[in-house]
């Protein structure tokens, strides 16, 4: 009895990070559609981060050819995401403005997202990227739900859109849509979801081989199972 007691503390201490990335600073998350087996979406968050994010920020432990995990070749890698002359598919993805420049630009440093998933949930980044809204009080003209008073300016208006917050009692009722970007809300999701997929593989790239040994285990262990039955079967056959 003892034993499942201290089982079942562990697993619920376990548990409470988990619990806490939830919900932050009282503000709540949604839930990121995340599925790593799916590849087509994947390399469609590769290239949006590629595109839109590697201008300011670097992900210095992901080199492009890692990107052949999720299907795609060197070829597909050198064309479809546009690398300069100077970049090889064996190179880091290093960010085009240098963090000094960014620095005096943006007031904090672009970190690294590498490991970002890690350091942030999932849902948080889901959140994030979708909760940007038009605050002239702020340098840049952007603030953000899940992040208040960021330094980085929303990179993705042209395709969101432009959103207004509705205040209540000094807080952030609700975010609306004031000036259409070129995709639908809908559209903007399916993106986001992509990009957070995108996300999660680089912060563990190794994630997708765990997915594939967890399966196999569990092949191996039916296998087993059924075996082991079988002679059960065998050794009480003749014991009545
Ligand atoms: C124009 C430069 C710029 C671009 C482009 C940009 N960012 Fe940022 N980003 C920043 C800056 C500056 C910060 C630091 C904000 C702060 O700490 O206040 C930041 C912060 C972040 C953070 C929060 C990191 C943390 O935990 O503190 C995330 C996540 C992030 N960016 C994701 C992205 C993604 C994803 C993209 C591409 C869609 C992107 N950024 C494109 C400048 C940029």
């Amino acid at each position: 009895m003892k034993a499942i007691k201290k089982v079942i503390v562990w697993a619920m201490l376990a548990c409470m990070p988990v619990l806490a990335n939830a919900s932050e600073g009282g503000v709540q998350l949604d839930k990121a559609p995340l599925n790593l087996q799916d590849q087509a979406s994947l390399q469609r968050g590769a290239k949006l981060f590629t595109s839109r994010c590697l201008a300011c920020h670097s992900a210095s432990a992901m080199r492009y050819n890692r990107l052949n995990d999720i299907g795609m070749s060197d070829d597909q890698i050198t064309v479809e995401l546009e690398l300069p002359e100077d970049v090889k598919v064996g190179s880091t993805m290093q960010a085009a403005m240098d963090p000094n420049s960014a620095k005096m630009a943006y007031g904090v440093a672009p970190p690294d997202l590498s490991v970002i998933a890690r350091s942030r949930s999932a849902d948080w980044l889901y959140t994030y990227m979708r909760t940007f809204y038009a605050d002239s009080s702020r340098p840049s003209g952007w603030n953000n739900i899940v992040f208040p008073s960021v330094g980085m300016p929303f990179v993705l208006a042209d395709l969101q859109g432009e959103q207004e917050a509705e205040m209540h009692e000094g807080h952030v009722a609700k975010l609306k849509i004031k000036e259409a970007g070129s995709m639908s809300a809908e559209e903007y999701d399916h993106a986001i979801g992509d990009l957070t997929n995108y996300l999660v593989f680089m912060s563990e790239p190794a994630i997708l081989i765990r997915h594939q040994i967890g399966w196999a285990v569990l092949a191996f262990l039916s296998v087993l199972l059924g075996l082991m039955y079988a002679l059960k079967k065998e050794i009480w056959k003749d014991i009545h």
